[in-house]
């Protein structure tokens, strides 16, 4: 039996995933989440149930009572930029013209650790006030910029994974790699320093296709063979432009997908984000060696990239999780990103020379994109993104009155769908009152101070 220290019990509302493959989501209206410090160190679930059932079996359990809030697990982002921060809600004609004018200026900031230092607090923090406890982010070309997010992420006991980016071409100057094999030992260099170390991790990152060299990617790809719990990241086919400048780059690939494949980057614990424009081939490649897609829904409409395809994701059994593209995304709330997945799969899609009509995303399917189904796309399922014992300790509470339009429609409500569905469209980050992280509340919201009840 595993033991813990220091257990302490949260009375409240809770929701979870049971099943951490399934997206049935179980709601308790009075419930305890009981947790405790591993032998590790790591803050984990260690049991979860109706309060009238669970709490006799802890006497004397230090209980915090958020009585009319409701316990849900932390939500994982599966793909965001964090020097991107600043760059949200910057208009252009598609994704070429917004890396060239907004996107690749900006990313040049990062060279000074300091100013790296300053945006990487602020990302952080506005992460856990709309309740993100683990994403997988983009740094930017300079090393140091890894550097500062992975302190500040361990400072904030984070599980979080990061990488310096490989563009080695087409990129301007203060943001080109300018010696490709220094790029790559810069990265190794990297993954020694960090990956692994408490909760961090380590993605190797080219940041996509028409911006590296073959030698890059497939140098990439050879570290991603040598280090094979180091994650990858990536874009692929988010843009109709990007993709022809992808095929006469390399006319001997297949697909865009079939670049990374040939360079060694596409396995196992590799994510691509957007993944709109792929055929049934590359949905099918991406499943069989256990690739997934970071779908972002935010972005693909501010910058008109396209639609994904959830129908023909799932019959290909491509595993996808949900994402915020920030700073081509425009929201941090998963509440938001989870509303436009739900306005994207409506849409009908041309399809084999005809119309598919839209599909009605359930909400537990969409809360689920966002927390257990994304870690496990992120090969992290049963550590994050649910609340079944094992778990590490990372959850939100929500406050289902925050706003009094909230407080009204979701009093309003008869089903769990029905409660779900109405704070993903009406909420934000008044929505998270608090953010629980390895245990320890860390940003009191709306709601006020905690109260420490004893049971
Ligand atoms: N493709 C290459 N770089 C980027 C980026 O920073 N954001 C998005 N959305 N797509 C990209
Ligand atoms: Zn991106």
């Amino acid at each position: 039996m595993t033991t813990h220290s220091h257990l302490q019990g949260w009375r409240a509302g809770l929701l979870w995933f049971p099943d951490p493959q399934s997206p049935q989501a179980r709601h308790e209206s009075d419930g305890l989440l009981v947790t405790g410090q591993s032998a590790d160190g790591i803050v984990r679930v260690v049991a979860i149930g109706p309060w009238a059932t669970l709490h006799s079996n802890y006497p004397n359990l230090p209980t915090t009572h958020w009585p009319g809030l409701c316990i849900a697990p932390g939500f994982v982002d599966l793909h965001v930029h964090y020097p991107q921060t600043d760059v949200i809600g910057s208009p252009a004609d598609g994704l070429l013209p917004w890396l060239e004018h907004y996107t690749f200026p900006h990313e040049k900031h990062f060279s000074d650790p300091g100013y790296a230092h300053e945006v990487t607090s602020f990302f952080l923090d506005e992460l856990m006030r709309n309740g993100v406890t683990t994403a997988l982010c983009f740094a930017t070309a300079h090393p140091e910029s890894v550097d500062v997010f992975m302190m500040e992420a361990q400072k904030r006991r984070l599980r979080m994974v990061t990488g310096k980016v490989l563009q080695d071409r087409h990129s301007p100057d203060g943001l080109r790699d300018t010696d490709t094999d220094l790029s790559l030992r810069q990265t190794e260099d990297l993954i020694r320093r960090w990956h692994g170390v408490d909760r961090l991790g380590y993605a190797i990152t080219p940041r996509f296709a028409p911006t590296s060299s073959d030698a890059q990617l497939h140098g990439a790809g050879e570290i991603a063979q040598q280090f094979p719990d180091v994650w990858v990241q990536s874009h692929v086919a988010e843009n109709l432009d990007e993709i022809r400048w992808v095929h006469d780059l390399f006319p001997e690939a297949r697909s865009y997908l079939d670049v990374y494949d040939r360079a060694g980057l596409l396995r196992q614990r590799s994510v691509y984000a957007h993944c709109i424009y792929l055929d049934e081939t590359d949905r099918r490649r991406m499943a069989e060696v256990g690739a997934s897609a970071a779908v972002s829904p935010t972005s693909n409409l501010f910058l008109g990239s396209g639609f994904f395809d959830f129908v023909a994701s799932d019959a290909a059994g491509l595993r996808y999780g949900l994402a915020s593209d920030v700073g081509g995304g425009t929201s941090f709330s998963p509440f938001h990103t989870m509303h436009a997945a739900y306005t994207v799969a409506r849409q009908s899609v041309e399809s084999q020379g005809g119309y598919r009509p839209g599909m009605s995303l359930a909400p537990e399917h969409l809360w689920w994109q966002h927390t257990a189904g994304a870690a496990a796309a992120l090969d992290l399922g049963g550590q994050v993104g649910n609340l079944l014992p094992g778990c590490e300790a990372d959850f939100v509470l929500l406050d289902p009155k925050a706003t009094p339009l909230l407080a009204r429609r979701t009093a309003q409500t008869e089903t769990l769908a029905e409660w779900l569905f109405a704070l993903i469209v009406l909420g934000d980050d008044r929505l998270i009152a608090h953010t629980v992280v390895q245990g320890q509340p860390v940003n009191i919201g709306p709601v006020g101070g905690l109260s420490d009840n004893r049971a």
